[in-house]
């Protein structure tokens, strides 16, 4: 059976009254609910999980979590659980996102939520990307770098449900430099296969699902879809628009 698409819309600290998540979020779950050939994931903060799993109908549109802290339970003023994710009855956690690693975040911290994740029965979606891009190819050791000190210590079986996202720092948020293109995002999709097929074996990493995100709209979504290697996308801005969210699910849909 084909896989189905991953779309993820990940809110940020967005929008700042639950009442307006409600919203966004039901409009989206319109759309999504209906789109069969689309696994919808949306990750608002910690703090409207809770009120919006509960407007959660069915499973193609599903809750995520931003991030969790790498200890399950103690005396850490401020964070998140993983077994308090799972207790809420939500599947997705996004680990490494560029905006969590530039408050400091090491690759270290990523592979302990990872292992985590596993033992809560969680599934990781582990980001990753370079700065820059320069001249030189450097920034393909960077990622290789990424992958394999996140994913250190990753059984064959497990790493099956690992989802990895490229996204290119240059290419995120409001102060992108440019777009990425298709080519650029399918050709680093085909290095995460190569580095992780060595780690691992090609048969495990058969069905590893690897998605783009950095700038993605309604007008760039099926260029990005349309490329064999990308089995999703991975929203910010858009994600809180649900128009034009809802315009990205029908596009991966009707692909
Ligand atoms: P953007 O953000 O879609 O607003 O560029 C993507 C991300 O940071 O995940």
């Amino acid at each position: 059976m084909k896989q189905k698409k991953l779309i993820i819309g990940n809110w940020k600290m967005n929008p700042t009254s639950l009442n307006e998540a409600k919203k966004i979020f039901t409009n989206i779950r319109r759309i999504a609910s209906k789109t069969s050939k689309v696994q919808t994931i949306i990750c608002p903060p910690f703090v409207y999980l809770n009120d919006l799993q509960k407007l959660v109908t069915g499973p193609r549109c599903v809750l995520g979590s931003q991030n969790i802290f790498w200890q399950f339970q103690g005396a850490y003023t401020g964070e998140i659980s993983p077994a308090m994710i799972s207790d809420l009855d939500i599947k997705y956690v996004i680990l490494g996102h560029s905006k969590r690693r530039e408050l400091g975040e090491t690759n270290e911290e990523i592979n302990q939520k990872v292992k985590l994740c596993f033992k809560y029965n969680l599934i990781p979606i582990v980001c990753v990307g370079e700065n820059k891009r320069s001249g030189s190819i450097k920034y393909f050791d960077f990622i290789k770098k990424q992958l394999i000190e996140s994913l250190q210590g990753i059984s064959k079986n497990q790493i099956k449900k690992i989802v990895v996202t490229y996204e290119p720092i240059w290419a995120i948020g409001k102060e992108a430099e440019r777009e990425a293109t298709p080519e650029e995002a399918t050709e680093m999709s085909i290095f995460i296969r190569k580095v992780l097929s060595d780690i691992f074996d090609l048969k495990s990493i058969s069905q590893l699902q690897v998605l783009y995100g950095g700038s993605v709209d309604c007008q760039n979504a099926e260029g990005f879809l349309n490329q064999q290697g990308i089995n999703g996308l991975l929203l910010g801005r858009v994600s809180l628009i649900s128009d034009k969210f809802n315009e990205v699910l029908k596009i991966a849909q009707n692909l």
